[in-house]
């Protein structure tokens, strides 16, 4: 699949990432192309990556494989010149947090192959978590497995609301893992750390623990049990963490952004 035409409705930071994962799994350059609105990005992404431009919708039509990637409320008007477009050649593979299949298909009829994917930015590095789901069979979602595994790791989901749990668990994700590197740095600094030291501090743990994750293959619960010793530095602090509410505020943040995704979607 590696020539397949590929092409980009939308050339911001999430089709940056999965572009960047694409070159670097071997992908034709030339065979991706992005349609924006904005020069400059087209520039710059041309630049980083050596990819084409879809100046015209003939040059979109040429793609087997179209993914959607601007914000949920630049979709009507990215989508408005496509009505009644796609056939049964192409797969339309869209990114839009909360936006569901029947939307879709209002805006471009019902001959139209989805496959709705939640990515993540780690996609820019190799290490994306892609979530998918698709009424359509086949060739279809290969494709849209070709474009994800190519940033990373991806799975399936059976039913479509799942996607919205999906968003606030991996898409947003990272962001989550980012404040809390953010604070593990400035926690050290209070301490006296100088900001260099925290940072690189907290950045290793995150890569180690991270890891550590993926490759032990254990659960997370019981990776931390393992280095809490009784009455050692560790439990100190998860005792604090664990007492003062942590749970029920990651609960409470993770059911925020599902909400939000839902509402996206309306
Ligand atoms: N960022 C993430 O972590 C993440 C994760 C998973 C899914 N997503 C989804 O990915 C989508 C894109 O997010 P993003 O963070 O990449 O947003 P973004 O950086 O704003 O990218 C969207 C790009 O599309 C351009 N655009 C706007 N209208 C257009 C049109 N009619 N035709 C072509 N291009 C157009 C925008 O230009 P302007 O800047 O001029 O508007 C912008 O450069 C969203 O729907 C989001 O839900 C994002």
């Amino acid at each position: 699949m590696k020539h397949e035409q590929i092409a980009f409705i939308g050339g911001g930071n999430m089709a940056e990432a999965m572009i960047a994962g694409l070159v670097r799994a071997g992908h034709e350059a030339s065979a991706i192309r992005v349609r924006e609105v904005r020069a400059e990005r087209v520039e710059a992404l041309q630049e980083s990556y050596g990819i084409g431009v879809c100046a015209s919708l003939e040059a979109l039509s040429e793609a087997s494989i179209v993914v959607l990637a601007v914000k949920p409320q630049q979709v009507a008007e990215a989508l408005a010149p496509l009505a009644g477009w796609f056939d049964e050649r192409h797969t339309l593979v869209s990114i839009v947090a909360g936006l569901p299949l029947a939307k879709l298909r209002a805006m471009l009829g019902d001959r139209v192959h989805i496959v709705r994917a939640m990515p993540n930015t780690p996609a820019l590095v190799g290490a994306g978590m892609a979530a998918l789901f698709s009424d359509s069979e086949g060739e279809h979602r290969e494709h849209a497995e070709y474009l994800l595994r190519a940033c990373g790791e991806a799975l399936w989901v059976e039913r479509e609301k799942d996607m919205h749990a999906v968003t606030a668990v991996s898409g947003s994700g990272p962001a989550y893992f980012f404040l809390l590197a953010e604070l593990l740095q400035g926690a050290g600094q209070t301490l006296g750390l100088s900001s260099d030291v925290a940072a690189k501090l907290a950045t290793q743990t995150a890569l180690g623990a991270g890891k550590m994750l993926v490759e032990s293959g254990r659960p997370a619960s019981e990776l931390r049990q393992q280095v809490t010793s009784p009455g050692g530095t560790t439990q100190a602090a998860l005792d604090l963490m664990l007492e003062e509410g942590m749970p029920e505020l990651v609960r409470k943040a993770v059911a925020a952004a599902a909400k939000r995704s839902a509402e996206l979607g309306r």
